[in-house]
């Protein structure tokens, strides 16, 4: 089957008892079971380990990553924290993609050194760097690519090459590409995380998380620690991300055409200082992007010329984009991240790994391209 008929049909059938073509919200907290021998006999026991809407998308995510097992949480950071939960404890050494989203910086370096485990942030793009990183007790690599906000892409069969070598997990944060573009398990990692918040819904109406394993092994250690955290995603928002998860590739080929439409229009403008978008052939990562990815997404930064304050006023005074967090929802956004979703990344940090302080970030959405080049024509007359 292909990719287009799976995320329709993928983990879902008409409902046994009254033939709904939608699998229903299953609100409930416990199942009533046949007896005491018989307990679990239909699968399911109390909502916080699974629930069927719930088990329905997961089925789904399973199919469109080609793992073998996933569990969702109740935001992309918990399934980020679930992630490092499973695979390290005291004592143990990760290493992250040097630039990652604000959120999964804080969490290691704020929260989880706090619990006796190590980070390395080390340069993804450059698998030597990763490499002379790996320690001893390295157990887990996190590799976020394309990168929230820089758009730096790391290698990942090349980290997968790395971790196997160290006998370590290798998670890849695919919130960017998902599985549509971007194939972790096909290029050697073992774990697939989403913040589904973004493409999955694309709606802009929930926010929840997804790790995909490509073993049932890893897929087990990962659910424990969702059972046992708590931290699990509502049939609700199970429900509504099954609907959005239908037209999630032609979301992101209309989305990714419009952002390389508007890259090009930005990198010639003469008020626009760079851009960075993987399908430039300016961008650093060019080739990169091309070999490990089938399409470049629907993210792009670029910098105003004049800086911080040029980039404020426009962001400011643009219209049809909204200013606001988030990503890959079919309304347009405009943010600022080191305000608003890096602002927990120290200054020196950010300076290191190119979050520059006036980079503007755009996620293109699924209005008239003419349009939303015309919105930010006008706001770059005005900056
Ligand atoms: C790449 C990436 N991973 C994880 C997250 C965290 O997801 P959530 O906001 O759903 O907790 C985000 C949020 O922006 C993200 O961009």
């Amino acid at each position: 089957m292909g990719f287009r008929t799976k995320q329709i049909h993928a983990g879902v059938t008409p409902d046994p008892v009254t033939g709904a073509i939608l699998t229903p919200i299953y609100q409930t907290t416990t199942y009533v079971q046949n007896s005491v021998d018989e307990y679990l006999a239909k699968g399911y026991s109390y909502s916080r380990s699974g629930n069927p809407t719930v088990a329905a998308l997961e089925a789904k995510l399973t199919e469109l990553e080609g793992g073998a097992a996933c569990a969702t949480f109740g935001t992309g950071m918990s399934a980020v924290h679930a992630t490092m939960l499973a695979f390290l404890s005291a004592g143990d050494h990760a290493i992250i993609s040097d630039v990652a989203y604000g959120g999964t910086y804080r969490l290691c370096t704020k929260v989880l050194s706090r619990f006796g485990i190590e980070f390395t942030f080390a340069d993804g793009s450059n698998p030597e760097d990763v490499a002379e990183s790996v320690k001893d007790n390295t157990k887990l690599f996190l590799t976020e690519t394309p990168a929230n906000p820089t758009m730096k892409c790391s290698d990942i069969a090349a980290i997968s090459e790395i971790a196997k070598k160290a006998g370590a997990v290798h998670a890849v944060d695919n919130t960017f590409l998902t599985p549509y573009y971007q194939r972790p398990f096909e290029l050697g990692a073992d774990l697939s995380i989403h913040s589904t918040t973004k493409y999955m819904d694309g709606h802009n109406a929930t926010v929840g998380g997804a790790v995909i394993s490509n073993t049932a092994e890893l897929g087990e250690k990962v659910r424990f620690i969702m059972n046992s955290t708590g931290s699990i995603m509502s049939p609700m928002v199970a429900w509504l991300t099954l609907q959005g998860c239908k037209t999630l590739s032609v979301r992101m080929d209309q989305q990714s055409a419009s952002a390389m439409a508007i890259a090009e229009y930005l990198e010639n403008h003469d008020k626009v200082e760079q851009v960075r978008y993987p399908g430039l052939k300016s961008f650093p990562q060019y080739e990169l992007a091309c070999k490990q990815a089938s399409g470049f997404g629907a993210m792009l930064w670029f910098e105003v010329k004049g800086g911080l304050a040029a980039g404020k006023q426009l962001m400011d005074n643009i219209e049809l984009w909204s200013l606001a967090e988030n990503l890959g929802s079919v309304e347009s956004l405009i943010t600022h991240p080191v305000s608003m979703t890096h602002a927990d990344v120290e200054e020196a940090e950010r300076a290191r790994v190119g979050i520059i302080d006036g980079l503007v970030r755009l996620s293109v959405g699924l209005e008239d391209t003419e349009d939303l080049i015309d919105a930010l024509a006008k706001a770059l007359d005005q900056a």
